[in-house]
């Protein structure tokens, strides 16, 4: 079969989306800065220039809330409105905003998600992670979405945002509202149906913020809710709302496609599995290698506020760009042989998984500890690891990468 050139690949195409490895070595080799033909979206590959860009937040901004999945304007939608009306109005928070205000919101949740105040979720994770394990142990076989991967995250933001057990069913699902609102491939009822979640669950927390004003207690939502870090205002119920949703988009579905891709890589590479299991020291640096091969926040958004050049390409004002963090983590300048999972390697410290710069993420201590804690004891109690290759798809998705399911056969130790 004839090898695709550059100009064969549709950038937002679901099959390149979901398998972007040769798409993305074509364009670090060939046009490290590409402007996709078809929508005028500039594509930055190289590892040096996504770094680049994501580190000159003044010229490159996050204020991307107006752009859809598909890289246009939002169209108008009157229903969709009429259904917003009834939930709190939006703001933009960290993620989707620039300094100062940024910095701001960063200041006044930068507590709860400390090293010094996440070491102290540890037994929790520890034990959550081996009740969870209890749980499918004896069948030796699992959906390792259903069993592990999906609800590890799910049930530490619940944790430690005061989410009763009775609720998180519903915290699921309005999680993967909010995540929607950002994904490729939305129709319009899934946009209606979405925005009916994101109010039901903006007024839940409205009520929970408005209980921690009131009477705060020893919880993150708490802190969250009355933080005035360095004299900064207190945020609003509508800020808070923001940065609540936040966590849910970015810290659920991430860590998620870690535990999936990086349990894919233990089953593909079991010398890797065996080297680990006889000296588990290597789990964190196995850790930040399946970070850096799965690379969840593939791509991520900007958008140019004035005329400027990357990598000898003029970028007008006003472009949308799209940063391929995906692909900088397997640029061969930067890691040797940039698609092999190897957990001895030593410069992984310069992975950008978790991105760089003011936007470094907020929950990166956090979902650490959640993916080391957990794949100790993971490994301690399960081997052998098999999955079916040819079962496995990656989501066809603009701004996520990770498995759409993930069906495990394995061994107990
Ligand atoms: C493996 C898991 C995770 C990955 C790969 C990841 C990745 C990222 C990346 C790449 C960014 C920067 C986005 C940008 O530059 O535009 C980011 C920001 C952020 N992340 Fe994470 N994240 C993970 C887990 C979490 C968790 C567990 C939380 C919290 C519960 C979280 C909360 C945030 C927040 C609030 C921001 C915005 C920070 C800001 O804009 O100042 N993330 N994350």
């Amino acid at each position: 079969m004839k090898q695709k050139t550059l100009a064969d690949y549709n950038p937002f195409d679901p099959e390149t989306l979901s398998c972007p490895y040769d798409f993305n070595q074509q364009l670090r080799e060939q046009a490290p800065v590409y402007r996709c033909p078809h929508t005028g979206v500039f594509f930055v590959s190289t590892y040096d220039l996504v770094v680049e860009v994501v580190k000159n937040e003044k010229v490159f901004s996050n204020k991307f809330a107006m752009i859809q999945a598909g890289g246009g304007e939002i169209p108008e939608d009157p229903e969709l409105d009429e259904i917003r009306r009834k939930g709190y109005p939006a703001v933009s928070t960290m993620l989707t905003q620039d300094p100062p205000e940024q910095r701001r919101y960063r200041a006044l949740c930068q507590k709860p998600f400390s090293a010094s105040r996440v070491a102290k979720l540890q037994p929790y994770i520890q034990n959550l992670a081996n009740e969870l394990i209890d749980d499918f142990i004896d069948d030796n076989k699992c959906n390792w979405m259903d069993a592990f991967a999906v609800p590890m995250p799910v049930r530490m933001i619940a944790y430690i945002l005061g989410v009763p057990l009775a609720d998180l069913a519903l915290f699921k699902k309005w999680s993967d509202s909010n995540v929607y609102q950002f994904s490729a491939g939305q129709t319009r009822e899934g946009l209606l149906e979405a925005a009916r979640d994101v109010v039901d669950f903006q007024h839940y927390f409205a009520e929970k913020i408005e209980a921690r004003k009131e009477h705060p207690s020893d919880d993150v939502l708490s802190d969250i809710v009355n933080s005035s870090a360095d004299g900064e205002t207190p945020m609003s119920v509508e800020e808070c709302l923001s940065v609540l949703s936040q966590l849910l988009v970015a810290g659920n579905e991430t860590t998620t496609a870690t535990f999936a891709e990086g349990m894919y890589l233990l089953a593909k590479h079991p010398e890797q599995l065996t080297l680990v299991q006889n000296d588990m020291s290597l789990i964190p640096n196995m850790v930040e290698e399946m970070l850096r091969l799965s690379t969840p926040t593939t791509q991520r958004w900007r958008v140019c506020l004035e005329e400027t050049e990357v990598g000898g390409v003029k970028i007008p004002a006003g472009s949308t760009m799209m940063v391929k963090c995906g692909s900088a983590n397997r640029d061969e300048m930067q890691f040797a042989q940039g698609d092999v999972f190897d957990v001895t390697r030593d410069n992984l410290k310069t992975q950008i998984a978790f991105g760089k710069g003011v936007h470094f993420c907020l929950g990166a201590p956090l979902a650490r500890q959640e993916l080391i804690i957990s794949f100790e004891a993971i490994l301690s109690r399960l081997t052998n690891f098999r999955v079916d290759e040819d079962e496995l798809k990656f989501l066809p998705s603009l701004l996520l990468h990770g498995p759409v399911d993930l069906n495990i056969e394995f061994d107990k130790r």
